[in-house]
């Protein structure tokens, strides 16, 4: 039995002991390429951009040019950081969504070129997918979530509650209407005046800061839907408000605001994990995304896990944000089904789970 792909022909019952994946993660403005055998990372190299500092945000036209400049030297660090030859690695694994359209297409172009050169299989990832099945990286650090968990994806440009039934099959619970959380950090950030992207320096000053000085109002959003429009409004609100009395108010409180902003996202992801936690009787709760490094996120989820006898799975911080071992660790559940994608595949913007 075969499988044609394009004009390459694989077996269709390839037998696969070990294989090296080498994966590719450009849907933003992170540059990465990961080898794993099997489960395990031999290599993740990330190069992140730091142009758009200075737009408060990412440029896509910057961030495609930046990935056309850094795609040849990660991979080639990749794989020398792995100790293979290309001619090791049985799939190349690539994010075709959801992403930046121009920044996707950096990644999707080369990792099509690559594998039909070598002749090899060409694995299609979601990049939310990729965020969940990190907990499966193969790592003394982490323990890997049991069937079914409930995820909590939580990046820049997404917001979900995830039931996940098994590696490849998952269905959304409730998702955010308008940001997403890093977003509300992201922005919150840069109406105090700092650089993009702010959610980390959010999460710095809030660790020196009191988290109930500022209380900020929470969306009231039926069901595990989330939103986090009004609350920029009200933040927006709230310091020209108290700039208009102090010019100052910024500087002389910066940690109290950021754990007070941070305080109020962090309560409404954990509400929300509750009352999916109800809806659903599952007690797995697994983090992931960019902003499961926050450290209110991280301590709220810990504090919840042993409050509620919940089994909680929190990411290590280099799986937390874009990285390319997460697109590898749903290449290998890929390979293991020869769930292959064709050589004429494009990238998706818009890339539902
Ligand atoms: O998953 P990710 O690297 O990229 C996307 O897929 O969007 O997430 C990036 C987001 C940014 O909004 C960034 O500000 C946020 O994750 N982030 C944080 C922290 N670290 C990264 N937000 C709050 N606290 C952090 N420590
Ligand atoms: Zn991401």
């Amino acid at each position: 039995m075969f499988y044609l792909c394009a004009s390459i022909v694989i077996p269709k019952t390839l037998h696969i002991k070990s294989s090296y994946i080498l994966a590719i993660e450009s849907s933003c403005d992170d540059t990465s390429a990961a080898v794993l055998k099997d489960t395990q990372v031999c290599s993740n190299v990330v190069a992140n951009q730091e142009i758009h500092e200075q737009y408060g945000g990412v440029v896509p036209e910057l961030a495609s040019r930046a990935h056309q400049q850094n795609i040849v030297p990660v991979v080639d660090q990749a794989l020398a950081k792995a100790n293979i030859d290309k001619k090791q690695l049985s799939a190349i694994a690539f994010t075709r969504g959801p992403g930046l359209m121009g920044s996707l297409l950096v990644g999707t172009s080369f990792a099509k070129s690559m594998a039909l050169g070598l002749g090899i299989p060409l694995i299609e990832v979601n990049h939310m997918q990729a965020h969940i099945l990190a907990h499966f990286i193969e790592d003394d650090a982490m323990t890997a979530p049991s069937f079914p968990f409930l995820a909590l994806t939580i990046s820049g440009g997404h917001t979900q509650i995830v039931q996940v039934n098994d590696h490849l099959q998952m269905t959304i619970l409730g998702q955010t209407l308008d940001d997403a959380v890093g977003e509300a950090f992201d922005k919150s950030a840069k109406l105090l005046g700092l650089p993009y992207p702010g959610g980390p320096l959010i999460d710095k000053h809030a660790q020196a800061g009191d988290p109930t000085r500022f209380p900020f109002p929470k969306p009231k959003m039926p069901g595990l839907d989330f939103s986090f429009s009004g609350l920029k409004t009200s933040i927006l609100y709230f310091l020209q408000k108290q700039q208009a009395a102090d010019a100052h108010f910024i500087q002389n409180n910066l940690d109290d605001i950021c754990a007070s902003i941070q305080h109020t996202i962090v309560t409404i992801l954990m509400d929300k994990i509750k009352k999916a936690v109800k809806q659903t009787g599952i007690k797995q709760i697994a983090i992931g995304g960019g902003v499961s490094a926050n450290s209110g996120v991280r301590s709220a989820l810990k504090q919840l896990g042993r409050e509620k006898g919940w089994d909680v799975h929190i990411p290590k911080f280099e799986y937390c944000t874009d990285n390319a071992a997460m697109i590898g660790i749903v290449g290998h559940y890929k390979l293991r089904k020869n769930e292959f994608a064709d050589y004429q595949v494009t990238a998706k913007a818009r890339y539902q789970l």
